[in-house]
């Protein structure tokens, strides 16, 4: 992509015909240059062949490179579209097994927010639900091999990146947790890491606004917040997704003593994967700078949880978090 073409109000860049991908949707407009454009082409030379959003089939892709067009055109102000396209749909992550777990994990966590961020820009499909399957595995297998990978995945970097960072980060937390509970079928683990990733999924349809507001929410705002485990739930009910994941996206928000939305379920209603996931979330949002609160350190929101949430969460998912997050060392070193 080294090559552009200026024109007074857009600047064109070439991509490969074959970088496009049979039955995905393209979320950038897509040119072609009339026969006998060159370097010095006009505007006029581009042709809008495909207006976002658009989905590709192999078909139509067969035919184009059958006719001689290898390249295909697309403006520069939607290279970012085109950029997180390819990251979803050809970018084969390649994680090396032989790697120590504590930093493998951070690139299974940095591969797992780019999902995150295209569940929640563009559609959510069972691509890329197989895609964060295999991120899931490779967290169960970091966690498998040395638990103690959960302390190193990455804490908020960028104030936007927010929720693609909180969203790994729970889905680490809760497999772990679910793991000194004592849990240790990989399949069973896997679920509980989907779950973690995909809880908050249903956010994509609360306004920016209302999900950064640093201010206390006004009733209707809180109802729009309130909505999203629901969201998440019609989101994926009708993808290939085991019903734990989903019972923990439609329910990580309820309490035991039924405090919680959106059903107000109580004690045993609320499933053992859904418990543990809302204590990973919990901790994982108090131990993150937002904007309606500083960063706690572990212990300050260890002793947050255990004075502010007593009652409302399981005592002994509450002792596994601890457990898998912390020894005296720890405690005292922070
Ligand atoms: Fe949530
Ligand atoms: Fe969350």
């Amino acid at each position: 992509m080294a090559t552009g073409y200026a024109s007074e109000r857009k600047r064109f860049v070439p991509i490969r015909t074959d970088s496009l991908v049979d039955n995905t949707a393209a979320h950038f407009d897509v040119y072609t240059l009339l026969e006998g454009g060159d370097g010095n082409a006009k505007p006029e030379d581009f042709l809008l062949y495909a207006k976002a959003p658009y989905t590709w089939t192999l078909r139509e892709l067969t035919d184009l490179t059958r006719v001689g067009i290898q390249d295909l055109f697309i403006d520069e102000s939607q290279r970012r579209n085109y950029d997180r396209y390819l990251r979803l749909h050809l970018e084969t992550p390649e994680i090396d097994r032989n790697e120590e777990p504590r930093f493998r994990i951070r690139k299974v966590q940095d591969i797992g927010q780019h999902l995150v961020e295209s569940c929640f820009l563009s559609d959510i499909d069972q691509q890329v639900v197989g895609k964060l399957e295999g991120v899931a595995n490779e967290l169960v297998l970091c966690l498998k091999e040395d638990p103690k990978s959960v302390h190193h995945i990455q804490s908020l970097a960028e104030y936007d990146l927010y929720t693609y960072v909180h969203s790994v980060g729970v889905g680490t937390l809760t497999t772990a947790v679910a793991m000194k509970m004592g849990i240790s079928d990989p399949e069973e683990l896997k679920t509980y890491a989907m779950g973690g990733i995909l809880h908050d999924v249903g956010k994509k349809l609360v306004p920016l606004q209302v999900l950064n507001k640093p201010g206390p929410l006004l009733p209707e705002e809180w109802e729009m917040m309130k909505a999203h485990p629901t969201t998440g739930f019609e989101l994926l009910k009708a993808l290939d997704l085991p019903k734990e994941v989903l019972e923990i996206v439609a329910s990580h928000h309820e309490k035991i003593d039924g405090s919680g939305y959106p059903d107000g379920l109580m004690g045993n209603e609320i499933p053992v994967h859904v418990q543990v996931a809302t204590i990973a979330d919990i901790f994982n949002a108090l131990t993150t700078t937002r904007c309606y609160h500083r960063k706690r350190s572990r212990f300050e929101a260890l002793m947050f949880m255990k004075h502010h949430l007593r009652g409302k969460v399981s005592p002994d998912v509450f002792n596994a978090l601890v457990a898998c997050l912390v020894s005296e060392k720890e405690l005292k070193d922070e």
